[in-house]
Formats: C-alpha cells, sequence, structure tokens
C-alpha cells in the first residue's frame, strides 16, 4: 500500500477540515467589535433585533448589559442605541436621538453601499428595484433610505412590475446570485430605455457556501455550526447535504455527540456569517476529544 503523503492523513487517521471562510464576516466582526467598545462605556447600549443570529453570543452579550429590544419604546434608561449590520432607515435613527439615545453605527459598510446607491440613483431619476425579502431588515432599512424603490423578491414579481423611463436593479447583500441574474436577464430582456444592473450581493456569502461545498464533498461527515433562525447557516447546511454527504445543523459545541462520528473519519466544520470563532473552535475541540475516545 503507497505510504501516505505528508499533507494525506493515513487511513484510519481521523480529521477534521473547517470550510475557509467559516464564521463571522468582517461586517459582523465589526459590529461586535463596536458593541464591545459601547459596552465599555458603561451605559445600556440597545439594539433593535439580535446583533447576531445566535444564541449563545446574544447570552454572552447579555450578560455584560446588551439589550435586544423590539421597539424604542422599551429603551427606558439614556442610553446608546446600536445600528446592527443591515442598518435603520434615518427615520428610526432620529427617533433614538429625540430620545436622548446615542448612536453607534455598525451598518456593514456593504450594505451602507447598497443604500448609499439607492438613494443616489433615485435623486437621478433611476426608478430603483431591490432583489430581495422585503421583510428582511436590511431590505427595510434600505427602503427607510429610498423610499420610492420597490422591492422583488422573484422573477415573476419582477416581470409583472409596470416600469418605464431609467431603471436599476442592486440586491439585497445576501440575496441568491443565482436568482440575481434571472432577474438582471428577465430586465434587460424588457423594452426599457435603460436599464442599469449594479450587483451589490456580498462576495462573503457567495465565498463561505461554495467553500463548504466543496468541503463537503471530501468528507464523511459535516457538522454546521450556527443558530437555528439564522437563515444562511440553514442554508449551509442544506447545499452540504445536496452534496449527499450527512450533515448536522448544531448551535454549539455541546450538541456535537458520538454518534454524529461513528464510523466517519474525515470530518468537515462549516460555519454561518454569525457563528463567533469561539464555537467553531470549542466545537473542533470537542471533536477531537470525541475522535481520540474512539481509537
Ligand atoms: Fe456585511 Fe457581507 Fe457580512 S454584507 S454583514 S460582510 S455577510
Amino acid at each position: 500500500m503507497a505510504k501516505p503523503s505528508k499533507n494525506q492523513p493515513a487511513e484510519g487517521e481521523p480529521t477534521i477540515e473547517v470550510a475557509a471562510g467559516s464564521g463571522v464576516c468582517f461586517g459582523v466582526q465589526r459590529a461586535l467589535r463596536l458593541a464591545e467598545e459601547a459596552l465599555g462605556g458603561g451605559e445600556p447600549v440597545y439594539c433593535l433585533g439580535p446583533l447576531i443570529h445566535n444564541p449563545q453570543e446574544m447570552e454572552r452579550l447579555g450578560k455584560r448589559g446588551f439589550c435586544v429590544i423590539e421597539s424604542l419604546d422599551e429603551a427606558k434608561a439614556a442610553g446608546i442605541l446600536l445600528v446592527r449590520s443591515h442598518g435603520l432607515g434615518p427615520d428610526v435613527v432620529e427617533q433614538a436621538r429625540a430620545r436622548g439615545l446615542g448612536i453607534v453605527d455598525a451598518t456593514c459598510p456593504l450594505v451602507r453601499r447598497v443604500q448609499t446607491l439607492a438613494v443616489e440613483l433615485a435623486e437621478q431619476g433611476y426608478r430603483v428595484v431591490v432583489a430581495g425579502e422585503a421583510a428582511h431588515p436590511e431590505v427595510r432599512a434600505i427602503l427607510g433610505h429610498a423610499p420610492s424603490a420597490v422591492v422583488v423578491g422573484r422573477v415573476a414579481e419582477l416581470t409583472a412590475l409596470d416600469l418605464g423611463g431609467r431603471v436599476v436593479l442592486v440586491a439585497q447583500t445576501t440575496f441568491s446570485p443565482e436568482r440575481f441574474r434571472e432577474m438582471a436577464a428577465a430586465l434587460i430582456g424588457r423594452d426599457l430605455p435603460e436599464v442599469r444592473v449594479v450587483n451589490t450581493i456580498c462576495a462573503a456569502t457567495v465565498d463561505r457556501q461554495r467553500a463548504a461545498a466543496q468541503l463537503a464533498e471530501r468528507v464523511d461527515v459535516m457538522i454546521v455550526l450556527g443558530g437555528r433562525n439564522s437563515a444562511n447557516t440553514n442554508r449551509l447546511a442544506e447545499l452540504c447535504r445536496a452534496h449527499g454527504v450527512e450533515t448536522y445543523h448544531l448551535e454549539h459545541a455541546g450538541e456535537v455527540r458520538a454518534e454524529h462520528l461513528r464510523g466517519r473519519r474525515r470530518v468537515g466544520i462549516a460555519a454561518g456569517a454569525s457563528t463567533p470563532h469561539w464555537i467553531i473552535e470549542a466545537a473542533s475541540e470537542r471533536i477531537r476529544g470525541l475522535q481520540s475516545r474512539k481509537q
């Protein structure tokens, strides 16, 4: 039998590989850093909705005084409103200021770019079409900045739109690239005086999905880490399953069980954009421990 190369594990030797780009993206990392800094000031820090779709990380921040609220009415004491990476409409920020709250803006720069584009192009007379989910906080914030923009989630909705004049298509940063391409083709195919397409989809999401799918092809089991309420983590798990590998969507290291690894030598880990690196490290550690117990 050929001797295993330096980079290949010997037959039977367990491996753990983490998909490239797993875990929090730079936008969420920046928001977490700004939250930590704001908490250091000693004032209450409020956030409209969870800062990150990860219960463990939210619990950790909550112990330090971070308060997730549903409406500004819940911000009783003077304090700080942290604008999460999805952004907020200017009217909401103004209301918070009027209540005496300080503002820390953690809008992801890539989300900010969509907001700015929508405002500028609407001012230039374009009809702005946003490919996205109307109820998503990022899209609601874009519409807060550019109220004349219209949101479409599917090609059929775009086709049904009554359009004339100059039109520009942009996207929610986490929108499906395939669906965006279909929409762009449908728009270009219409008889309009001018169509502009600006792909504002975040590369971090696309790269993370590609890396997880590639890893799923060379391992025996995939552990996908992230909040059960995290849409992008659910999508990663779906993609891995679609590659035919047994996949477990778990929230944290404590959920990894020996049965998940039974009979499986090569373990792949992928994690959603809202999974902090400490959760990935803890899960890797636990898997290593379970693997060494089996030997
Ligand atoms: Fe920003 Fe992309 Fe993350 S848009 S918040 S870097 S997924």
